[in-house]
């Protein structure tokens, strides 16, 4: 079967899907993105996806290309038309075309592309079970990381690091020696006395869906929750330790750079906050 991929308003073979050479992301990465789960063929956490991506859109004045109940059709057929059960959804929306230069052009028309494809479960599942180790580095990206844009540099060299060091993920230190976040998830610690702890929500993270959701389900379970900052040396102290993303749900890790966490297999309030995730977030 081959695969489909939606561009500007039409379904075309992935292998022959195009954008034009002056497409504004291409050349200046101005555009935005979102990335949806799918399980049992459908979008997990849907609305909040498309909370985040109005503002993203938002912030960067960028028009939307459909409202919300068309992309949300657009969304679902794409998925359908590549038979995808177990995976996920890809939408990026850029600036629109026009000759080469940095100010917004006049009447521009926003791009729009959407693939999907099929993710290894059982393999996430295993890593999951298994638990994942993270590797610590300098955070050097802009100033405005709350904005779901598809300037990526600093996180693929995070997580080029990562794989380079045999680990899962990187996760990004601030200049005072505090985590900020991973290279694609949010960072969570459970403190040596049992508080679940992530850092709060500002222009220096993104503001994970699956984080909001973590944090609902933590409410419900009446865990004590604080949203703030934590440093490397205290992460690498805690009882647990996780990630948490679209993609990876609530992953628990086993090890920050050289330490052990955890006695080195998957927390316990993370592998009850996973579970708790995978029968919530259907939509
Ligand atoms: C930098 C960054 N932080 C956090 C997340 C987690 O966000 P979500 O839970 O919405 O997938 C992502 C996901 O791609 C990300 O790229």
């Amino acid at each position: 079967m081959s695969r489909i991929a939606y561009v500007n308003g039409s379904y075309v073979p992935h292998n022959q899907a195009s954008v034009h050479i002056e497409d504004r992301g291409y050349q200046f990465a101005d555009g935005v993105y979102e990335v949806w789960a799918v399980r049992d063929g459908k979008l997990l956490d849907s609305a909040g996806h498309f909370r985040r991506l109005a503002r993203s859109l938002g912030e960067l004045r960028i028009a939307a290309p459909m409202n919300d109940a068309a992309l949300s059709i657009v969304l679902r057929e794409v998925v359908r038309q590549n038979r995808v059960r177990d995976g996920l959804v890809y939408l990026q929306v850029t600036r629109g075309v026009a000759p080469r230069d940095h100010a917004f052009p006049k009447d521009i028309v926003s791009s729009i592309v959407i693939t999907s494809k099929p993710v290894n479960a059982a393999a996430a599942e295993r890593a999951a079970q298994k638990g994942v180790a993270v590797i610590t580095l300098a955070d050097q990206r802009w100033a405005r990381c709350d904005i779901k844009s598809v300037s990526l540099l600093p996180n693929i060299l995070a997580k080029q690091s990562a794989v380079e060091a045999n680990a899962y993920e990187a996760w990004m230190v601030d200049g005072k020696g505090r985590v900020t976040e991973g290279s694609s998830s949010n960072a969570w610690i459970v403190t040596k006395d049992g508080v679940l702890t992530t850092r709060s929500l500002s222009n220096d993270i993104l503001g994970g869906i699956t984080r909001e959701r973590v944090l609902a389900l933590a409410a419900a379970r009446q865990i004590k929750v604080e949203e703030r900052s934590f440093s490397v040396e205290e992460a690498k102290q805690a009882k647990e330790a996780f990630i948490t993303s679209s993609m990876n749900l609530v992953t628990p890790i086993t090890k920050i750079d050289t330490t052990s966490i955890a006695g080195g297999t998957p927390g316990e309030m993370a592998c009850a906050l996973r579970k708790d995730y995978l029968q919530s977030a259907a939509t």
